[in-house]
C-alpha cells in the first residue's frame, strides 16, 4: 500500500518520480482556467476523503482542485462533524472510510492518530500535518526550489525561527534528497534530535547555529515558519515571540545569505512576526509559487498513492 505518511519514510527514487511528474503536470496545463481539467484524468472513478481536524486554507483547496483537475471527486469533511470527534476510534472511522472512497487524507494533531488510520485502511492514506511533520508542503518546496534554482542536491538550506513540524519535513527531505540543513533559532525550542541524526545518518551536513546572522552564510534557500503552530498553547505565545523575535526572518538578514538565496515560507506568515513584508513581497520570496505548487506536487504525490 503506497500510504504517503513521511518524506522519510518514502523511497528517494519515488520522491525524485513525484517531483518530475508535479513539473509535468504543471507545463502540462500552463495558462489552463484552473477549472479545466487535465488532459488526462487518472482519477476518474476515484473518491477522495480530505479530513481536517485543524483549519486549513492551502491544504484544503489544493487538494479538491487537484483531485478535481484529474478527474476525481472529494468530500471534505472536519473532524468536529464526524462521529470520530465523538468517541468512534480511529481504527473503525479508517475501516469505514475504506468501504466508500479510494483515497484518505488527513490533518490532525498527534502522529498517533494518522499512523493508526494508516493501519487499518485498506486504502491509501496521505499526511496532511501532524504537529510533527508536514511532508506534502516540502514536497511543493523542493519542487519550488528546482524551478527556480535547478538541483536541490548539495545546495544549503537555513530554517529560522521554531523547530516544528515543517523544519521537521525539511530534515527528512535533506536526508532523502541530499541538501545541507541549518537549523538557526532558540535552545527551548529546538527541533526533535532525531530528525537531525536521521539525516545526519543519510550522510548530508545537518548543523545547529545559535547565530542567525553566521547561519544564513552562504544559504541557497533561507525558510522560516510561524512562531506559534497551531497545536501551540495560546498561552504560549508571548514567550515564544520574546524567545523568536532575533530569528526573525528581514532584509538584513537576508543580505547576509548568498545574493541568489530564495526565501520560502509554508504560509500563512505573520507579517511583521516571522517575517517582514519587505522580505515576503522582496525579490528573494518565492512564497506564493510554493503556494502554487502545493497543488502540482500534491497531485503527484496521489497519483503514485494509487498507483495511476
Ligand atoms: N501551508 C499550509 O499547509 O497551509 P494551510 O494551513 O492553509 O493548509
Ligand atoms: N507550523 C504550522 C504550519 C501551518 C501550515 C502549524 O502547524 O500550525
Amino acid at each position: 500500500m503506497n500510504h504517503f505518511l513521511d518524506i522519510d519514510k518514502t523511497d528517494p527514487a519515488a520522491l525524485r518520480a513525484m517531483i518530475d511528474a508535479a513539473r509535468a503536470m504543471k507545463d502540462a496545463r500552463k495558462d489552463r482556467p484552473r477549472g479545466m481539467p487535465d488532459d488526462d484524468q487518472p482519477l476518474a472513478g476515484r473518491i477522495v476523503a480530505l479530513i481536517f481536524e485543524k483549519p486549513s486554507t492551502r491544504t484544503r483547496v489544493s487538494f479538491d482542485v487537484g483531485v478535481r483537475q484529474m478527474g476525481g471527486q472529494t468530500m471534505v469533511l472536519s473532524g468536529a462533524d464526524m462521529q470520530l470527534g465523538h468517541g468512534e476510534t480511529i481504527a473503525d472511522t479508517a475501516r469505514v472510510l475504506s468501504r466508500y472512497v479510494d483515497l484518505i487524507m488527513i490533518r490532525t494533531f498527534e502522529e498517533a492518530t494518522l499512523l493508526e488510520m494508516a493501519d487499518h485502511a485498506t486504502v491509501p492514506v496521505i499526511n496532511g500535518l501532524t504537529n510533527r511533520t508536514h511532508p506534502c508542503q516540502i514536497m511543493a518546496d523542493i519542487m519550488t526550489f528546482e524551478e527556480h534554482r535547478g538541483p536541490i542536491r548539495g545546495k544549503k538550506v537555513v530554517w529560522s525561527g521554531d523547530g516544528n513540524n515543517v523544519f521537521a519535513s525539511f530534515a527528512h527531505a535533506a536526508g532523502q534528497f541530499g541538501f545541507d540543513l541549518t537549523f538557526t533559532g532558540p535552545e527551548t525550542l529546538d527541533p526533535e534530535r532525531v530528525f537531525l541524526d536521521e539525516a545526519r545518518a543519510k550522510g548530508v551536513n545537518v548543523t545547529i547555529q545559535r547565530d542567525p546572522f553566521a547561519a544564513v552564510e552562504g544559504a541557497d534557500l533561507v525558510v522560516t515558519d510561524t512562531w506559534v503552530s497551531m497545536h501551540d498553547p495560546v498561552s504560549a505565545k508571548e514567550r515564544r515571540h520574546n524567545q523568536l523575535r532575533g530569528y526573525q526572518v528581514n532584509e538584513a538578514l537576508m543580505a547576509r545569505a548568498r545574493p541568489d538565496a530564495l526565501f520560502m515560507h509554508c504560509l500563512p506568515a505573520h507579517r511583521e512576526d516571522e517575517v517582514t513584508s519587505a522580505v515576503m513581497d522582496g525579490t528573494h520570496s518565492v512564497v506564493f509559487d510554493e503556494a502554487e505548487n502545493r497543488l502540482h506536487a500534491q497531485k503527484a504525490v496521489m497519483r503514485w498513492c494509487l498507483g495511476v
